[in-house]
């Protein structure tokens, strides 16, 4: 059986889960492992916490903290958002990790192998009170392009340029603040100009977004050679024999997917080879703002290490609050654990989806709209019709009934029970989380419609009222079984009250008459205006 091995951007351990990173890649992502795993294709979902670079030393000096005990930190508190959250990882691991040493090292002498590794001498700022180099984040200084001032050395979070630490005008050691000076030093690159050749092939795999690789192909005629050393001390992967350097964070961190693999094959008696291999899927999901690593670096990174390209990756796109970008400073940086402080996890997997259409379109989360979608759409169509059902048949005895042949209406009914999974799981394989949705949704509407329609409080005749009762109890199964993979919580919830849960993806045969229901009660919390108001209130005072 062919497998195939998902995996998720792996988030920085830098701070705690926000609702940017589940909206492009973790809710996607895990949907769409659920939706494999329950379709029956032996399925690896994996992830990690990206530990290396300055921005992590950076914050981890702050702190006080060694880095390895900063990562450490966020390690676990990401584990527990995405735990609260229902993203089922099967692997949860680290970059900062033996396993990724070891790759990492395996992937450069490929490279250098191949003839891909060059060296050549760069000026690089140097602390003389420090001595040490400082890489990126520990230069801070006048942004050359706009002027703003206390810019970090890698980019400037005004205008959004990208530049080296030796071009801030006005430069000072994060550390110390004195003025660094600068000092030629000889680095290693990757020879990215020589890959031509397999990422045009690479990119011409028919599974990619369409949307990204127009605008990827443009690079193609001016791909640049990629600086993939740092100076040391630095907290990441050491370079052999290159005395005291490292590899560059986003050299070991696409590395780090592999180095989960590897990590869950050891635990549990497999091999990496039979994962990652031209027969099998491998599926990364990112946001759009690091497609250039994944659509050049990584696999021409990959193609000269010998192993296949991805498949896929799923690329979504930037989440904005209430219309704005996301900015810790400007208070509309959501956080995932806050959101679960008050909501359910279902409800906010769920509003996600409904902003998450398949390209790299922006979203906006706005607390109105959220709480919109959940009372209307989750509760009004779907958790309303399955409480209304099943409470029904609890009342006549709790025991679904055996149907008898129905009116045309109750046929057609039954037919589309049936028929409107095909075309979400159609989606679903595109990886379209809100167009399959959508159309589970849209049979929801169905059979509520059908509910009120059939009346079932007013049917006198038995026959006619258990075949409306089982009818719709199947609808609802159906249902849940649809939307596991967007609403787990939830659906297990049902599948319980049913005392069975389906066996394969949209076959909803475990749903029979005589299934004893228990434990019937609502499946959701309706959002109320005053905790809305409340989180809206929060955000206005950060303003
Ligand atoms: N560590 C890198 C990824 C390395 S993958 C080998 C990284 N980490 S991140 O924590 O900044 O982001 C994690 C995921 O969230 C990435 O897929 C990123 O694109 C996504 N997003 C981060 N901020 C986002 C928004 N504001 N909106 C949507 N997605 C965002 O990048
Ligand atoms: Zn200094």
């Amino acid at each position: 059986m062919s497998r195939i091995l998902i995996t998720a951007a792996l988030p920085y351990a830098n701070g705690d889960l926000h609702l940017g990173g589940v909206r492009s890649t973790y809710v996607p992502a895990d949907v769409f492992a659920r939706f494999c795993r329950l379709s029956g294709k032996k399925t690896l979902f994996c992830c990690a916490t990206d530990e290396h670079g300055t921005p992590i030393e950076v914050n981890a000096q702050k702190e006080g903290l060694h880095p390895e005990k900063f990562v450490e930190k966020y390690h676990k508190r990401q584990k527990k958002d995405f735990d609260a959250l229902g993203v089922s990882f099967d692997v949860f691991y680290h970059t900062h990790s033996p396993e990724n040493h070891k790759l990492s090292h395996q992937f450069y002498r490929a490279a250098q192998e191949k003839g891909l590794i060059f060296e050549k001498e760069v000026e690089q700022t140097f602390c003389a009170n420090c001595t040490r180099f400082l890489p990126d984040r520990f230069v801070k200084g006048t942004c050359p392009f706009c002027g703003a001032l206390d810019q970090y050395g890698d980019g400037c979070e005004k205008c959004g340029k990208v530049y080296a630490p030796r071009d801030l005008k006005d430069p000072r050691c994060a550390i110390c603040g004195k003025s660094p000076t600068a000092k030629k030093v000889k680095h290693a690159f990757f020879k990215l100009s020589a890959c031509g050749e397999p990422l045009d092939a690479f990119l011409s795999t028919a599974a990619l977004q369409k949307d990204v690789v127009s605008y990827v192909r443009n690079w193609l005629t001016d791909l640049k050679d990629w600086d993939i050393t740092r100076d040391g001390p630095y907290f990441g992967i050491e370079i052999p024999e290159r005395n005291g350097q490292y590899f560059y964070v986003w050299f070991d961190a696409p590395i780090g997917y592999m180095a989960s693999v590897q990590a869950w094959c050891d635990a549990n008696g497999e091999k990496l080879s039979d994962w990652w291999n031209e027969e099998n899927q491998v599926v990364h999901f990112i946001g759009k703002d690091i497609v250039y690593h994944h659509y050049l670096f990584w696999p021409a990174m990959l193609d000269a290490a010998g192993f296949a390209f991805p498949s896929r990756i799923p690329t979504r796109g930037f989440l904005n609050v209430e219309g704005e970008k996301m900015s810790k400073s400007r208070g509309t940086f959501v956080l995932v654990k806050d959101v679960l402080g008050r909501f359910s996890a279902d409800s906010l997997r769920y509003y996600l989806c409904t902003i998450t259409p398949n390209s790299t379109a922006d979203g906006n989360f706005a607390w109105k709209d959220f709480q919109a979608k959940v009372n209307n759409e989750l509760i009004g169509a779907y958790g309303n019709f399955v409480y209304r059902v099943l409470s029904f048949i609890q009342r006549q005895g709790g025991v679904v009934p055996v149907p008898s042949k129905g009116n045309p209406v109750d046929e057609a009914f039954e037919k589309r029970i049936d028929a409107f999974f095909g075309p979400v799981t159609r989606d679903l394989e595109q990886v379209g989380v809100k167009e399959a949705l959508e159309k589970v949704m849209a049979f929801a509407s169905e059979a509520n419609k059908y509910f009120n329609d059939r009346a079932p409080w007013h049917l006198k005749e038995e026959k006619e009222l258990n075949t409306v009762l089982y009818l719709s109890a199947k609808a609802a199964f159906a249902l849940a079984s649809a939307l596991y993979p967007f609403i787990p919580f939830s659906s297990e919830q049902v599948f319980k009250q049913f005392g069975v849960f389906p066996k394969k993806w949209a076959d909803v045969s475990a749903f029979k008459a005589g299934l004893v229901l228990s434990d019937v009660k609502p499946l959701f919390l309706r959002m109320e205006d005053r905790d809305v108001d409340a989180e809206i209130r929060k955000l206005l005072k950060k303003h």
